[in-house]
């Protein structure tokens, strides 16, 4: 926990005044959106879009001003966890469940910032399932094609249900053991009609911060 603290507080010290701030979603991501309540309360003044429910009643409870996507052209600096980040910087996102709305706010950021404890950085991608969001209608027929695939789906529970995103859909957790192309993949999985998209972020964190469990943190280069 210290060390996904110590990567989210550095992050947020490229949160300036004025800034347009999205807020991203996870147990690393609270403490940005912690940190950043602070700062509010101390007289920081920005604006926020927050990447799920969840961040959102989390930055209302802190007294962070929240903006509606309608009135967005585009947000300077996002702040988001993940779930595995290649040494390309290509992450595995969305094992809290929020990759669309993270992805729709990550594609309309200028400064993508990712924040990690030091067990998420990975040679290649695939280790963590890779969550791939899909319609409920026809949702046996899309994960029978991703079976097709070889990509092992999983449909994700939440206790005896079937666990539901912010936006109404399904995840299916794929087990791939080893991405060597994501790029390839990311295209081929969101060629598939009844997935909406999928969690891997191709080329859009622009920042990498680790926290490490000897109390270091540090901003990676590529
Ligand atoms: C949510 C995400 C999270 O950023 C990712 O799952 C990492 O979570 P955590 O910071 O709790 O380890 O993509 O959809």
């Amino acid at each position: 926990m210290e060390s996904k603290k110590l990567a989210a507080e550095k992050a947020v010290e490229f949160v300036k005044d004025g800034m347009i701030v999205g807020l991203g979603t996870g147990s690393t991501a609270y403490f940005a959106i912690q940190k950043i309540g602070q700062k509010v309360k101390e007289g920081l003044s920005i604006r926020a879009i927050a990447t799920s429910n969840q961040s959102e009643e989390l930055a209302k409870e802190l007294g962070i001003p929240l903006l509606p996507f309608a009135e967005i052209d585009e947000i300077d600096v996002t702040i988001d966890g993940a779930d595995e980040v290649d040494v390309n910087w290509n992450l595995i996102k969305g094992g809290g469940g929020a990759l669309l709305r993270e992805k729709i706010v990550a594609a309309a950021t200028k400064q993508l910032i990712i924040i990690v404890d030091e067990s998420k950085l990975v040679k290649e991608l695939g280790k963590f399932p890779l969550p791939v969001e899909i319609i409920p209608f026809g949702y046996e027929m899309t994960i029978r094609k991703l079976q097709k695939l070889g990509a092992e789906p999983v449909l994700r529970k939440a206790g005896d249900e079937v666990y539901v995103t912010d936006n109404g859909n399904y995840i299916a957790d794929c087990h791939l053991g080893s991405i060597a192309q994501p790029d390839e993949l990311h295209r081929m999985l969101n060629l598939i009609p009844g997935i909406v998209d999928n969690g891997l972020f191709i080329d859009m964190a622009a920042v990498v911060i680790a926290g490490y469990v000897d109390g270091s943190v540090r901003q990676l280069e590529k």
